[in-house]
């Protein structure tokens, strides 16, 4: 094909996330055709040189089976160029480097991608330049709106593509359909109908020997302030009149926009708690604080749980609890809409009690209705059934698919810079209470259910 070459040039290549996240994304996204070919430059402070990248690269695209003669060829001619990506010298050095459209990547920590931009704002990109940026998008509000401010010198608001790969996921775009494109849902979904919304992300996981990054972010950052929040967003918003970026991203913006603590108030809304020793299924994990790289003293929590109300009339009065663990009991990922009971169950029938359920499951893919209908044995004596449907895969791994936004200049699966700030808004006064140590930092031990105290009760079965 005479489709133009993009160049992508990563600054941070020789991180963690690069071979991690990005590198796996971009190979599963060249092997299924969608990129015609790609000028890959990488960039970073270590002293690596073009074959030690290229290396990374090809492990990297191994591990989504990215072997093919086109990954091969991006391989091949993949550099990698040792620059301070802070400096403005560094950045003209490498800029003078890039050919045609070109993609930049930040793979850095916070601070670092705010010098970064700050350099690069200085000498300014090439026209259509694109920019992508890993969460977490500054550290609070202020400085998401300063680096916002910073970024929009540079290119246009549609030229950011600010990451959550959350909004690859394609079980999580199925929001979408589910609310939007069925008759059924959508007229019971408001305060009138439903008792409280879960979102729930629980991992078997630990640190993972991520202690640089996580220490310093915690489960709050990591995960609500982030990926849930965005999750809450497809569930709670508007039907928008289509999918494109202008309108979802509108939609977003406003819900997010009504969303604040349960009462107003981050001692009653908010749960943390921090994991100790324990066994899970059958692996030993250690005290959070034994990990290499963790400072006690920071007192990062490994489980945080918010309770919030969307202050819109469709939801006024709703909880919406968002929670997420790390080395929990169990892998529980899903969004759970708890119905209220039905307005009058006649006389003579039993066994109802437990409320009408919808269920998305964020991995494994599945979708779960749980009804009370009359089961097998006594007809008037009711069972909970569950209907349930699982998901197909998606095209592409929700790495893939948020890279593809990018490279096809499409911003709708990308965080617009409003929506960032208004993350940090929501989840500021948890951050602040939790700094002045107004809510208690429980324990658990790895491999249980988490902390029991908490606003809602035990999440539902
Ligand atoms: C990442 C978080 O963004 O998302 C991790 O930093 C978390 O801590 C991960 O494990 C979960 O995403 P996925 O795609 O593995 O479900």
């Amino acid at each position: 094909t005479t489709a133009v070459r993009q160049t992508l040039l990563v600054l941070g290549a020789s991180g963690d996330l690069t071979g991690r996240l990005l590198l796996p994304g971009l190979g599963a996204l060249l092997a299924s055709g969608a990129l015609p070919g790609l000028r890959l430059i990488g960039s970073g402070m270590d002293d690596w040189d073009d074959e030690r990248w290229r290396r990374r690269v090809a492990d990297s695209f191994a591990t989504v089976g990215a072997d093919g003669a086109g990954e091969s060829e991006v391989i091949k001619a993949s550099r990698y160029v040792r620059a301070d990506v802070t400096s403005e010298e560094g950045l003209r050095r490498l800029l003078a480097d890039c050919a045609g459209p070109l993609v930049i990547f930040f793979a850095l920590p916070p601070m670092v991608t705010a010098r970064a931009a700050a350099a690069l704002a200085r000498i300014g990109v090439p026209p259509g330049t694109r920019l992508m940026l890993e969460k977490p998008f500054g550290v609070d509000r202020i400085s998401a709106h300063s680096l916002n401010n910073l970024l929009a010198t540079l290119v246009p608001e549609e030229q950011v593509h600010r990451i959550d790969h959350f909004l690859g996921k394609s079980t999580v775009l199925n929001l979408l359909g589910l609310r939007f494109a069925n008759r059924i849902f959508e007229p019971v979904l408001n305060s009138a109908h439903v008792a409280c919304v879960d979102i729930v992300f629980d991992e078997t996981l630990g640190l993972e020997g991520r202690a640089g990054y996580y220490d310093g972010a915690g489960a709050l950052t990591d995960m609500v302030q982030s990926h849930l929040l965005q999750v809450l967003a497809l569930l709670a918003m508007e039907p928008p009149p289509s999918v494109r970026a202008q309108e979802l991203r509108g939609r977003t913006a406003q819900v997010l926009r009504a969303a604040r603590l349960w009462d107003d108030d981050p001692v009653v809304a908010s749960r943390r708690a921090r994991y100790t020793a324990g066994e899970i299924d059958g692996r030993r994990l250690r005290n959070y604080i034994d990990e290499p790289g963790v400072d006690p003293a920071r007192r990062t929590e490994t489980l945080a749980e918010v309770v919030l109300t969307v202050d819109t009339w469709r939801w006024a009065g709703v909880p919406f609890r968002l929670r997420s663990g790390k080395a929990m009991s169990a892998v529980r990922k899903e969004a759970i809409i708890t119905f209220k009971q039905a307005a009058r169950v006649p006389d003579g029938l039993t066994g109802y009690e437990r409320p009408d359920r919808l269920r998305i499951g964020f991995g494994p893919d599945c979708l779960a209705l749980d009804l009370n209908i009359n089961g097998p044995g006594n007809p008037f004596d009711l069972d909970q059934v569950r209907l349930t449907a699982d998901f197909g895969p998606g095209e592409l791994p929700a790495y893939g698919e948020v890279l593809r936004g990018a490279f096809e200049a499409d911003p709708t699966l990308s965080v617009r810079g409003d929506v960032a700030e208004e993350c940090w808004r929501i989840v500021e006064p948890v951050l602040a209470a939790w700094r002045a140590d107004e809510v208690p930092l429980q324990e658990y031990a790895a491999g249980s259910g988490g902390p029991v105290d908490t606003l809602l009760g035990p999440v539902p079965e």
